[in-house]
């Protein structure tokens, strides 16, 4: 479904980072940083810029080609990995962890799993940044149509749920918060029920 997205629009959720990159950047100033489902690339490329060594994964290739022809533009290096998020096969731990705006897409049970691969592949003292849809989300699915035609449905994290996911981290910011209203590409103005944490792994 982001295929159809991403080959129609020049950059569809724009090209400033998220919100939470220069907050993460208070706690880490260099480093490895792994982004999954990164997809076009606005996180990545702002750490790479900043020094960070970045490398990415998402399940469209549409968005990788941007990211990739974005990062040679600026003279940047990102190692982009086409594949599915739930399956991603850590080769090393990284210092930082981002995965913002993705885990909303996929079920409990896997969800479960892609945070305790993640958890169990930061470095100790290294850093996850996290952002997901909320039981405060107006809706309960994704208004993008799948190519088999259906809508998948979302799932909406409960009050203090990421929070308890990560209780043997330090939590270093955690909002459960409704977003400003907004809109990508063509979409209609929406707003999102968001949780939004860093957490430091135990040393
Ligand atoms: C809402 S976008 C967020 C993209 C990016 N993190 C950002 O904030 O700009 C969700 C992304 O997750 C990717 N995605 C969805 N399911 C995935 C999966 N199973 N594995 C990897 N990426 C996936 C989509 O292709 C899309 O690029």
């Amino acid at each position: 479904m982001f295929e159809k997205l991403y080959s129609g629009f020049g950059s569809f959720w724009g090209s400033s980072p998220n919100k939470i990159i220069p907050r993460l950047l208070r706690y880490i100033k260099h480093g490895s940083v792994l982004d999954l489902g990164m997809g076009e690339g606005r996180d990545a490329i702002f750490l790479a810029s900043s020094g960070f060594s970045v490398e990415g994964v998402d399940i469209s290739s549409s968005a990788l080609k941007k990211t990739i022809s974005i990062a040679s533009e600026h003279g940047l290096k990102i190692k982009v990995s086409e594949g599915d998020a739930r399956r991603f096969k850590f080769q090393h731990n990284y210092d930082a962890v981002i995965c913002l705006g993705v885990l909303q897409l996929f079920s409990i049970e896997d969800i479960e799993k892609v945070i305790a691969a993640i958890k169990e592949n930061v470095t100790s003292g290294g850093l996850v940044a996290i952002s997901s849809f909320t039981v405060d989300n107006p809706l309960e699915k994704c208004p993008y149509p799948s190519p088999d035609g259906s809508y998948c449905e979302y799932y909406l994290f409960k009050k203090g749920e990421m929070r308890n996911f990560f209780s043997d981290w330090k939590i270093l910011e955690y909002s459960e918060y409704m977003s400003k209203i907004h809109k990508h590409g063509d979409e209609k103005l929406h707003k999102h029920g968001m949780v939004s944490m860093i957490a430091k792994k135990p040393l």
